[in-house]
């Protein structure tokens, strides 16, 4: 199937550094007539389904419940140090949001039937309080949300929808020593057999995604413990010091001591590390405006610096707009596919806040973020990328003059973040192009990363064929860009879907898992 792209390239007319085999002509017409299959959103969407239960089913039979699948070698991620999802299932409970948006019953209860047995206290590898709660403890609320609500009548089993909730204050319960800390601010490295830490600094990044779930599950359960630790957290990060951490008004450094709560850099941007800290803050306004309107204003305070200070032009391409990192108020020409949510994340505040300005900056980030997938040779965009024209490399060069920017890390790890922001665009705009990138964009990831018994991450997105398989299946990919990947197609009208103005009835989290926004009817205030 990479020839499809071959294809697309020869009639884009793109400058590529690859030799094109001789018998391209061959197959052009055959794989022609396959792509023409999938012209509806219907065909698409039942397309990104099939995907999604091809991998599930990899998963079930080689991995679960192990937390990743091995698709080339059908086996599963074990628990080496380097493996930090603590062996409770990771794929399987972050499948379980998009089993759930696609009404696929049976995956739905496999899931919700196996949740009840973790147990959240023990595990050999140390435990990230960060991806610990936005992939499991997300995916568990997400699943009691919807279970409890539109989705009831996919649950076989009322007591699994219950043990959803148990689960999630059990987990919560079993983390909640990282705050204990002088400042507040969490541990993030937490090693459970001795309730201990690495010691380590913790990041922008990692301390300002906790706050959604953790303030659901305040709400839900009603001990509104877990909202104040998370508050308290980020008390730090909307009142930063020293003042010298935050070059631009509202844009902060990147790590932060848990001792003090102070930072200890000005390194920043909506890079990883630091970017879901910045996403958060105007989803917690949609989550409960009347809680949450400091974090709107905060929100606000990092979007105004990032159109003034950051707003980057690629000498080559000054069509495109890249929003550029920083070291103190020094521009650093690079960015990430990681970062590529940022497109999504004004579009989502120029509707809520109806703010036209800040969703016609998105748009502009989501097409620079679509000319990293257009001109490689997958069709697939870099994990790093730089604009930086006194640094081009030398073999970079006329692709740098075509593309706008080059490639420093040519990886793809079936992340996301593109597809993402397509999803905030078609939801603003409804305009169809959006549809057809997420849908060329699928296409892509499919043709190159499908192997063996599912998917799996790639390491050159600029080789026809991806340059190799890591052998490792993300679960992102499950919650995240199939999820993205199927609802910017279908379900139009369904209460979960981001809308096109005004208050959305559903956030979602990093990790893609839809949350309720705050109703006034859940048990918050009742310990
Ligand atoms: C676990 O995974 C690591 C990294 O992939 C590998 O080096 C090691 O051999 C594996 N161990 C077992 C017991 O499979
Ligand atoms: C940790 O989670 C397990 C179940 O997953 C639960 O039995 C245990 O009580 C929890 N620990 C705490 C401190 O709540
Ligand atoms: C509320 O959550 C905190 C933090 O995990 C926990 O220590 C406390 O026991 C919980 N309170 C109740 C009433 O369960
Ligand atoms: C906790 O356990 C880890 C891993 O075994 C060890 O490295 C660390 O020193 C221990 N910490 C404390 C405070 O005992
Ligand atoms: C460019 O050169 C670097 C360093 O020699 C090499 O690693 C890379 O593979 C080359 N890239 C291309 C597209 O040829
Ligand atoms: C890139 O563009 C610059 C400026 O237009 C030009 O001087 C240079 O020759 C071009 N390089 C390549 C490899 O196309
Ligand atoms: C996905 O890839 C598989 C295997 O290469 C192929 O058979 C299938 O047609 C592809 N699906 C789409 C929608 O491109």
């Amino acid at each position: 199937m990479a020839r499809l792209h071959l294809l697309a390239l020869i009639a884009a007319g793109l400058p590529s550094a690859l030799t094109l085999p001789s018998n391209i002509p061959v197959k052009i017409a055959v794989e022609g007539n396959q792509k023409r299959q999938y012209t509806t959103p219907e065909d698409r969407a039942q397309a990104v389904v099939d995907t999604f239960k091809l991998s599930w089913e990899g998963y079930y039979k080689y991995a679960f419940p192990n937390d990743e699948l091995k698709p080339v070698t059908n086996g599963f991620s074990n628990s080496s140090l380097t493996d930090v999802r603590n062996k409770w299932g990771a794929s399987a409970v972050d499948a379980l949001s998009t089993a759930l948006v696609m009404g696929e019953k049976e995956i739905v209860n496999q899931i919700i039937s196996y949740i009840p047995s973790i147990d959240f206290s023990q595990t050999s590898t140390s435990v990230s309080l960060f991806e610990t709660t936005i992939r499991y403890l997300g995916a568990m609320i997400s699943g009691y949300d919807f279970l409890k609500g539109p989705l009831a009548s996919l649950a076989d089993n009322k007591a699994d929808v219950d043990a959803l909730l148990t689960q999630s204050i059990n987990l919560a319960n079993n983390l909640s020593y990282a705050f204990d800390t002088a400042s507040g601010v969490p541990w993030n490295n937490l090693i459970f057999s001795n309730r201990s830490n690495d010691g380590s600094d913790n990041g922008l990044a990692t301390v300002g995604t906790l706050i959604l779930e953790w303030v659901r599950l305040a709400d839900l359960s009603g001990n509104s413990t877990y909202a104040t630790l998370v508050e308290k957290a980020e008390s730090y990060l909307l009142n930063p010091s020293p003042a010298s951490s935050e070059p631009f008004p509202g844009l902060l450094g990147m790590n932060i001591s848990p001792l003090t709560g102070e930072f200890q850099d000005a390194v920043g941007g909506w890079i990883g590390g630091a970017d879901s800290y910045y996403e958060y803050l105007i989803k917690m306004y949609i989550y409960d405006p009347s809680r949450y309107a400091t974090y709107r204003d905060a929100w606000i305070t990092a979007a105004e610096s990032t159109i003034q200070y950051l707003t980057s032009h690629p000498t080559s391409r000054p069509d495109l707009t890249f929003v550029a990192a920083f070291d103190g108020t020094t521009l650093r020409l690079r960015s990430q596919h990681l970062a590529c949510f940022d497109g999504g994340n004004f579009i989502l505040a120029g509707q809520t806040l109806g703010a036209q300005q800040y969703t016609a900056y998105g748009l502009a980030l989501v097409d620079g973020c679509h000319e990293t997938y257009a001109r490689t040779a997958t069709r697939i965009g870099p994990e790093q990328f730089r604009w930086d024209p006194s640094s081009v490399p030398d073999n970079q060069t006329s692709f740098y003059n075509a593309s706008g920017f080059y490639i420093t890390d040519p990886s793809y790890s079936l992340r996301p973040e593109v597809m993402e922001s397509y999803y905030y665009a078609y939801r603003a705009t409804s305009d169809t192009k959006y549809r057809d990138w997420a849908w060329e964009a699928f296409v892509a990831v499919n043709a190159t990363t499908r192997v063996g018994s599912g998917y799996s991450s790639i390491k050159d997105v600029n080789v026809v064929g991806g340059g190799g398989f890591t052998d490792f299946q993300e679960s992102f990919w499950f919650a995240e860009v199939l999820k993205y990947s199927y609802l910017i197609q279908t379900g139009e009208d369904e209460e979960w879907q981001v809308g096109g103005g005004g208050r959305d009835g559903w956030v979602f989290n990093t990790e893609a898992h839809p949350v309720k926004v705050f109703g006034g009817s859940e048990k918050r205030g009742i310990v």
